[in-house]
């Protein structure tokens, strides 16, 4: 009986998983913050695929983690012919084109300033930054990206993807907006992993207050109206009320980003035996369904897959 009045419901198909690249052909080195998570070198990145595909798990999210001496100000090595992060890209796509790949598109992986737009001055400044984001969007369509993740919070971002993708004839490449992406301490273990915390301030000026929910609304207008194909709200836990109110406002298809720190403080306090880890998942996953999301970006995707298999 409960299992037939049951109102929400989680399966793999749901679950997106994050990876971290590095340029490496075998290396792969478990993150500190992130137990269970790696950067991964070429083979092992492959392999992880490989095996969450096996699991059942077929949408990824890749960010780059990117040397300090390949940095700077323009971030023109993410768009450079040399940036190994497009080369994987094309090498997940012709041994996996099974696979859902979503991009990260920002300056933060490349920048020396370690914020997500141009910086100028000391000012971090808006509609500067949109060409390079254009030309990393472009680069990673080149190399066979399925969808565009633009994880910034700069204003107009959606539209100028857009249409730059258009223009070059990738107009079936599509867009996940990060429309409301909070200015949040939960990115703590995100930033240890691409060693990506800013240089100077903080990412407040382009990231959303924690305090303001109408304000995510505006933002869901925009992206709409910009041509977004699905709309994000990151973290997920503390904002599950922005989830449920976003999905009230639009038809859009919502995603959830279940980021870093929500998944160390559970596996944290699992370590420690004072939670039960697996119930704790399942619940924290749930939620976030029953909030209204229709896909979750999680580092738990391969441990829920592995729970549904065995
Ligand atoms: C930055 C970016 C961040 C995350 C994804 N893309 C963090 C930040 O704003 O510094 C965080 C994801 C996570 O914490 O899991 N472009």
């Amino acid at each position: 009986m409960r299992a037939l009045i049951r109102e929400t419901d989680i399966s793999n198909s749901r679950l997106i998983a994050p990876l971290f690249l590095i340029d490496h052909p075998t290396n792969a080195r478990e993150i500190g913050s992130l137990p269970g998570q790696f950067q991964l070198g070429e083979e092992p990145l492959y392999r992880e695929i490989e095996s969450s595909l096996n699991l059942g798990i077929k949408s990824f999210v890749l960010f780059p983690a990117v040397v300090e001496s390949l940095k700077n100000t323009e971030a023109t090595y993410s768009y450079s012919k040399e940036n190994f992060y497009l080369k994987r890209i094309a090498g997940i796509k012709q041994r996996f084109p099974e696979t859902l790949l979503i991009s990260d598109v920002a300056y933060d992986p490349y920048s020396s300033d370690g914020h997500d737009g141009y910086v100028k001055d000391g000012k971090i400044l808006n509609d500067e930054s949109l060409p390079v984001l254009c030309k990393m969007a472009l680069a990673q369509a080149q190399a066979g990206i399925d969808m565009i993740g633009p994880s910034d919070m700069m204003d107009g971002r959606v539209g100028a993807i857009r249409s730059a993708l258009d223009k070059d004839g990738y107009s079936e490449v599509s867009i996940m907006a990060y429309t409301a992406k909070y200015a949040s301490a939960f990115y703590g273990p995100f930033r240890d992993a691409l060693d990506s915390a800013p240089k100077f301030g903080d990412k407040k000026i382009y990231q959303m207050d924690p305090a303001n929910a109408l304000e995510a609304l505006r933002e869901a207008a925009l992206d709409e109206a910009e041509g977004a194909d699905i709309l994000m709200v990151k973290p997920a836990l503390s904002y599950l009320d922005i989830i449920y109110q976003i999905k009230q406002f639009s038809t859009l298809p919502i995603a959830a980003y279940n980021v870093s720190g929500e998944y160390a403080m559970i596996k944290a306090a699992a370590q420690k035996g004072w939670l039960d880890e697996e119930k704790v998942m399942k619940e924290v996953l749930l939620s976030i369904r029953r909030a209204g999301a229709d896909m979750i970006l999680t580092y738990f995707a391969k441990d829920f897959a592995r729970l549904s298999h065995g």
